[in-house]
């Protein structure tokens, strides 16, 4: 029997329900009917075996919007959204994983099971969570009501009663059991706050029976709703001086900070079509744009931005604009932020960034010029990644240099990198090689081979024609070998019980070879024979993307037979390549042993790729 390191990560939940057994998510996708459910919402054409909209996901007039019967995966060519059915109702009705599980159930009449969690706290289920949090939000609001004190501090910050009834803002008593009064009568009701981080754990003393008391006490309170509209935990803030400024709830089963963006609830609320959305720092940020009229504004919860936030906001629109102040923590916090979007950076997508005069954040800035002004920065000067990559890299060494040219390709190099392959990354690598002045092929041809850079040899003046493209290594043929090895068993999961002996393949110290390995022993274990179901298996972990990418890429074989055959041959080749390597390689070994001198190492031959 198999254990995966990523089995706890792999799919599904700490929910206090239980985790989705995979099992049941195989079923339900290879049950689903992908034509009928996107066909219910988007209006579907057939062209040959499959069928053909607009895309839901960006505007445009011609369709590229494909839907694979066959595979149970959509895909669009126009903007690169894809996946399966769960995908599309998480991406199309934003959905939380879970949510999307229970809608598709619902739909082929299957009821969610879950697994049990033998030897958990008995835990209650999420619904009351989510109850207790909504209940604790409303505690909190009219505690603001009947605290003139609160009341002055929100109005000295120029919000309206109406902006905080919009984000439903409270305050939190001066006691330390404010809340376990209201809703901690017995030890399960208390158990139930400690989950969703209202109250805290007193020290335990041996013997003694510990005790709770409130976490939020004399703050004004800002409920974190998730994109339901549910109280999914708090931010906190002192109201005259204090530390920390301001509390967070903690990470609970119901509120992950990596994921959660605060507003967007009330932004989504504020517009059913948005097109754009504004991140910025803080919560006050937030409330004051809204307040002025700028209601696409969202902020992470103190933590940076992660590539997860970023998902899911390019799930709901394509133009996103970084907004930080302009301090000296902003800037850092603004790279920060270019650095954890490049996996997210493509054709279609807009990211700029807006650093705001020093002294400033959104808040008081808004507060001081009103919406149009700063919605004129917003057109006027944020810039664009491509821009913002450039113009910093360049800020780090001396651009008249040869050394510092090749300092900044060094730089850019492991950036440009995380950029998935495709046109915004050819653009953006031409723009550095002019700024590195470097014909573009031969920067493509460093930033390949992952050679040391050479030094922009070259300044424009020169003129030199450019080298000859690079031989391919031999490896390349290898490459291509466990690409399509990957290839066939994500189109045909099917074909992996035909590979019965994995251990010479496990030896191979190869790149992409582990991933082989893994699934077709997963397949083994759980064999399946739709390529959404696999896809669906690997959600959230580190291959998907390329797993997905190869999914999409034509394979021109009609049957499982024939990949079944070709999968042979493929695992054949990669073996006997990496024998005739080896031997090679002793071959080699041996010559130098003999004595350099004789120059007869120049007379061996490479094996060639097949
Ligand atoms: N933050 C936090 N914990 C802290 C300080 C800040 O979680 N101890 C987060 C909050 O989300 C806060 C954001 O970082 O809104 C920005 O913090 P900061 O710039 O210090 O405050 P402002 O948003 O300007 O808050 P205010 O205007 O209320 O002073
Ligand atoms: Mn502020």
């Amino acid at each position: 029997m198999l254990t995966y390191a990523g089995a706890q990560a792999r799919h599904i939940l700490p929910t206090v329900a239980g985790r989705i057994p995979q099992h049941f998510i195989d079923e339900l996708i290879a049950r689903a009917d992908i034509v009928e459910l996107i066909g219910s919402r988007v209006p579907l054409k057939k062209a040959g075996k499959e069928f053909k909209a607009c895309c839901p996901f960006h505007g445009e007039k011609t369709p590229s919007f494909h839907v694979v019967p066959d595979k149970q995966f959509y895909h669009c060519f126009g903007c690169g959204v894809h996946g399966t059915a769960i995908t599309f109702l998480m991406d199309h009705d934003h959905l939380s994983f879970v949510e999307a599980v229970e809608d598709l159930a619902a739909r082929v009449g299957l009821e969610v099971p879950r697994e049990e969690q033998p030897g958990a706290r008995q835990a209650p289920p999420t619904d009351a969570l989510f109850a207790l949090l909504d209940k604790t939000a409303e505690l909190y609001r009219r505690a603001l009501m009947d605290s003139e004190r609160a009341k002055d501090y929100f109005k000295a910050r120029g919000l309206t009663g109406e902006t905080a009834a919009k984000f439903s803002l409270g305050y939190a008593p001066d006691a330390w059991d404010y809340v376990l009064q209201q809703f901690g009568a017995s030890e399960a009701e208390r158990l139930k706050l400690l989950q969703v981080g209202l109250v805290i754990e007193r020290e335990r003393k041996t013997g003694v029976h510990p005790g709770y008391y409130d976490r939020f006490r004399d703050r004004v309170m800002f409920p974190i709703r998730d994109a339901r509209g549910r109280t999914i935990g708090f931010g906190g803030r002192v109201l005259d001086k204090g530390e920390p400024k301001y509390l967070n709830s903690p990470e609970t089963e119901l509120f992950h900070k990596g994921r959660e963006l605060y507003g967007l609830y009330e932004a989504r609320q504020a517009s059913r079509t948005l097109t754009r959305l504004l991140i910025v720092e803080g919560y006050m940020d937030v409330v004051r744009l809204h307040q002025a009229g700028i209601t696409y504004a969202v902020a992470t919860l103190g933590t940076a931005t992660t590539p997860e936030h970023l998902s899911r906001v390019f799930r709901i629109c394509n133009e996103l604009i970084f907004c930080f102040d302009g301090d000296r923590a902003g800037r850092a916090a603004a790279w920060r932020a270019l650095e954890n979007s490049l996996g997210q950076v493509r054709e279609g997508r807009q990211l700029r960034f807006l650093l705001l005069p020093d002294g400033h954040d959104p808040d008081s800035l808004v507060g001081e010029e009103g919406r149009e002004a700063f919605e004129k920065r917003l057109a006027t000067q944020a810039i664009p990644l491509s821009e913002y990559f450039i113009a910093h890299l360049r800020s780090q060494v001396d651009i008249d240099t040869v050394d510092g040219r090749a300092r900044f390709g060094e730089l850019a190099k492991p950036l440009l990198e995380r950029i998935p392959a495709g046109i915004y990354r050819e653009l953006l690598g031409d723009e550095i090689a002019k700024v590195v002045r470097l014909d573009p092929r031969r920067l493509a041809a460093a930033l390949k081979t992952g050679t040391p850079h050479s030094g922009p040899a070259s300044p424009a003046g020169e003129r030199k024609p450019a080298p000859p493209p690079v031989k391919k290594p031999a490896a390349g043929g290898r490459r291509n070998l466990v690409r399509q090895a990957v290839q066939l068993l994500v189109h045909y999961p099917g074909i992996a019980d035909k590979v019965s002996d994995l251990t010479a393949l496990r030896a191979l110290d190869r790149p992409g070879i582990p991933l082989i390995v893994q699934l077709v022993e997963e397949l083994h274990d759980q064999p399946c024979d739709k390529t959404a179901v696999l896809l669906e298996r690997w959600r959230g972990r580190p291959d998907v993307e390329h797993l997905e990418k190869l999914a999409l890429m034509p394979l021109y074989i009609e049957d499982q037979a024939g990949a079944a055959q070709e999968l042979l041959g493929a695992l054949e080749r990669l073996l006997k390549e990496d024998e005739t390597q080896r031997q090679y390689q002793d071959l080699l070994t041996r010559h130098k042993r003999a004595g350099a001198a004789d120059g007869e190492n120049a007379e061996i031959e490479p094996p060639g790729r097949n």
